[in-house]
């Protein structure tokens, strides 16, 4: 078991968090003992004081935003929209989805207000999603206004790419820091296949891919959901893409959504990927990993960009998890594979000012489980399809 989690578990015996929480590279959640700031983060204290000492940023970081374990959340993903230009089988059920009527979706000025208290908080880092967020009319603007927030650092976007060439420039004029575009194969028939829409619009895919590293987005990401017997055949095709391309290829175990018709045998471990690709790239190289990444990132020797795993299934990452998600309907998720979600839509709809919607979100991170359920629960259990959360 990874140490974060232990010592995480021990605290939540205690029932009370002894310390403040800081992380380096060589462990992601460190206990330092403090008296001053112990005071400050025991359950009793009033929320008011609370919200006062952390305003004044005596907190090491917002008290609303660590939970029990510790984990700072200091990244939000945002899903901009329920809808998309694609339907890959991983991600949308065959039958659609029902969508929600565009009044209870989030608007501009409540995506902004939400991203603002998040900030305020602490967060610094925002990644906005889907569906596919380039089918709002109102991303460019969105950017724009997250950019003005202070202490906000990194604005990204997850993309399926097809209509990214097109909007590349005035992305990047708003301020976008970073793209990840999805691409699961490098056959315009699988394509066609896999996303249930005409080939052709594979080579729109490939055409953002090298506008967008032109446009000097670096690391340019590039996630493949590996599915076996589908495109587990063309992994070593994507890595030798890293030879001269500066672009970071991660490999991403498929995972259970609803309705998504996951199961075992259509999953690919990433040791059994790692195996694949030391037949062709025996020397392969590890890299260093900064301490929240998704990623196990790898290197061949020479090539100029690199690759990685996203092993949420045989080799989860929770302890070292920073990251929250709001849906596009406004509910806030406090883990990817967690079904409870509270809805600061209504919230925000029903008056609330911002100290109660701090309030809100701080109760729903202390809720927050020290890890997913593991893959074999995770596919019986309830949650929205991937197309309603954003990844
Ligand atoms: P960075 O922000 O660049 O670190 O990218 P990312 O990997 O967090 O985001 P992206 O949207 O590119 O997602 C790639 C894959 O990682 C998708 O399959 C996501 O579902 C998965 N992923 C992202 N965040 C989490 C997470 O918090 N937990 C788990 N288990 N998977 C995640
Ligand atoms: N398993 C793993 N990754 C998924 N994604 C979507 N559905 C799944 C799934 N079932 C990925 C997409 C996209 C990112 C946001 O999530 O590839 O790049
Ligand atoms: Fe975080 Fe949940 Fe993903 Fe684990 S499964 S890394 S807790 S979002």
């Amino acid at each position: 078991m990874k140490k974060s989690v232990k010592l995480g578990q021990t605290l939540l015996k205690n029932n009370v968090i002894k310390g403040e929480y800081v992380r380096t590279a060589a462990q992601p959640i460190q206990e330092v003992h403090s008296p001053k700031i112990q005071q400050g983060q025991q359950e009793g204290l009033s929320s008011k004081l609370r919200s006062q000492l952390d305003k004044k940023n005596i907190l090491p970081f917002s008290y609303f935003l660590t939970d029990k374990l510790g984990r700072q959340h200091d990244y939000l993903r945002i899903s901009l929209t329920e809808r998309c230009n694609l339907r890959c089988t991983y991600c949308m059920p065959e039958e659609g989805v029902p969508l929600t009527q565009k009044s209870n979706l989030l608007s501009t000025e409540e995506i902004l207000k939400i991203a603002g208290i998040f900030v305020q908080q602490g967060v610094k880092k925002i990644r906005l999603t889907g569906g596919e967020p380039l089918v709002r009319q109102d991303v460019v603007q969105i950017i724009q206004e997250l950019k003005k927030l202070p202490g906000l650092e990194t604005v990204g976007m997850t993309t399926n790419g097809v209509v990214l060439a097109r909007k590349l420039q005035d992305l990047k004029t708003a301020g976008l820091d970073a793209i990840n575009i999805s691409l699961d194969t490098l056959v315009p028939q699988k394509f066609e296949f896999i996303s249930r829409r005409p080939k052709n619009t594979h080579s729109r895919v490939m055409e953002a891919i090298d506008k967008s590293a032109e446009a000097g987005f670096n690391p340019l990401k590039i996630n493949c959901v590996v599915m076996k017997g589908l495109n587990d055949d063309e992994i070593v095709d994507f890595v030798e893409l890293t030879k001269h391309k500066a672009i970071d290829i991660r490999f991403i175990e498929y995972m259970p959504f609803d309705g998504n018709k996951w199961n075992t045998k259509k999953m690919v471990s990433y040791q059994s990927m790692l195996d694949i690709i030391r037949t062709r790239f025996p020397d392969i190289l590890k890299i260093e990993d900064t301490p929240n990444d998704t990623s196990k990132g790898y290197q061949v020797p020479g090539h100029a960009g690199k690759f990685g795993f996203i092993t949420s299934m045989t080799d989860h990452f929770c302890g070292t998890c920073n990251r929250l998600r709001m849906t596009a309907d406004g509910n806030l998720k406090v883990c990817l594979f967690g079904n409870s979600e509270v809805s600061l839509r209504d919230a925000i709809r029903s008056g609330s000012s911002n100290d109660d919607l701090v309030e809100l979100i701080g109760a729903a991170v202390k809720r927050k489980k020290p890890q997913h359920a593991g893959m074999t629960s995770l596919k019986d259990m309830k949650n929205r399809p991937m197309i309603l959360i954003g990844g």
